[in-house]
């Protein structure tokens, strides 16, 4: 499986007050210790929409990147993606929705003029040798169209495979969908397109992110998104909350005895960094760990090996 931790990204966009690009770049180390396969870093989105993350060249620059660690990034446009190069990003996303009214909302554009923005940025992204990921939001749910049909979804699939994206992130961006709904879903694209090109991203709106990430696992679908503490939402979906935690993901995959390599408690550490930071605290999960320990490598449970911290 592939866990794709999107905490730093679509959390922190939709934060109230400002995180320091310090904490950001401690949470970003700590997240690199706990076994994810993928840590989307930031968004070099225009800062007037999000000012959050106005910081992502800083970000970068600052992280100490882990081997094995695929470090990502949202881009909405070829200023984007220069930006991006520029820092060294190892994978680059794009994202469109199906509803024509959320893509005004968050991107300025309808969906045949975002495939149009985005055709040379992935042909670019692809030259330059990195792989493309393609969100597909409001996959089951808009918070303005409501229900989504899903022909229009794969629809939106197949004009980003023609432009040569190599993943779709199927997204619940208001966290509206059920499990008979992602089957309903995957059982129209699978027949397109090959569950490895296919990541799901459920919004835990509604509870039932757990249950349609295992819905979509019973489909073979191995790369999942979520975000550590159920951080996040968009910040032009109006009521959705956050992302499926990352600790539930794993809890129930490794109830299902899958050996998903990732440290739970590294996972609480890393969430711990947020602490002081987070105005209006959405997570969902209790905390545990050391801070003072969450990027250190050497940490073993809540005690400090005193190797980069005299006090804790
Ligand atoms: P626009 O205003 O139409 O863009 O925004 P523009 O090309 O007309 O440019 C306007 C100004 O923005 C110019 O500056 C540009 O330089 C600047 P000015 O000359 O006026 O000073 N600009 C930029 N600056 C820095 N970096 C850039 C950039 N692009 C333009 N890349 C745009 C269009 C797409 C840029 C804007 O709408 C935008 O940035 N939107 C991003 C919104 C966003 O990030 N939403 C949240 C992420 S999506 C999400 O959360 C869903 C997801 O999680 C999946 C799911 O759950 O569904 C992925
Ligand atoms: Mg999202």
């Amino acid at each position: 499986m592939r866990m794709v931790e999107v905490g730093p990204r679509d959390g922190l966009q939709n934060e109230t007050a400002p995180v320091p690009s310090e904490a950001k770049i401690t949470f970003i180390d700590a997240l690199s210790y706990s076994g994810v396969d993928e840590i989307e870093v930031s968004a070099f989105v225009s800062p007037r929409w999000v000012p959050q993350l106005d910081d992502a060249e800083r970000v970068f620059a600052g992280i100490a990147r882990r081997e094995g660690v695929t470090y990502s990034a949202l881009i909405p446009n070829r200023q984007g993606l220069d930006r991006a190069l520029a820092v060294g990003v190892d994978k680059v996303a794009v994202f469109t929705a199906v509803s024509e009214t959320f893509n005004q909302k968050n991107i300025n554009t309808s969906l045949s003029g975002s495939i149009q923005r985005f055709q040379p940025v992935v042909r670019a992204a692809l030259d330059t040798g990195l792989p493309v990921r393609g969100y597909v939001s409001t996959a089951f749910w808009c918070a303005f169209e409501g229900r989504i049909n899903p022909q229009a979804v794969l629809s939106v699939v197949e004009q980003l495979d023609g432009i040569g994206v190599d993943e779709m992130a199927i997204s619940d961006t208001i966290g509206k969908a059920s499990p008979d709904e992602v089957r309903q879903l995957l059982d129209l694209l699978l027949a397109r397109i090959p569950a490895n090109r296919i990541a799901v991203h459920f919004h835990d709106t509604y509870g039932r992110g757990v249950a349609n990430t295992l819905a979509a696992w019973a489909y073979d679908i191995r790369t999942i998104d979520a975000s550590v503490g159920g951080l996040g939402g968009c910040p032009y979906a109006p009521g959705a909350t956050g992302n499926v935690a990352t600790q539930d993901v794993v809890t129930a995959l490794e109830a299902k005895g899958v050996e998903t390599g990732i440290d739970l408690q590294q996972l609480n550490r890393a969430s711990r960094v947020l602490d002081s930071y987070l105005v209006d605290d959405r997570r969902t999960l209790p905390l545990d760990g050391s801070p003072a320990c969450a990027a250190c490598e050497f940490a073993t449970g809540e005690v400090c090996c005193r190797k980069y911290t005299s006090s804790e």
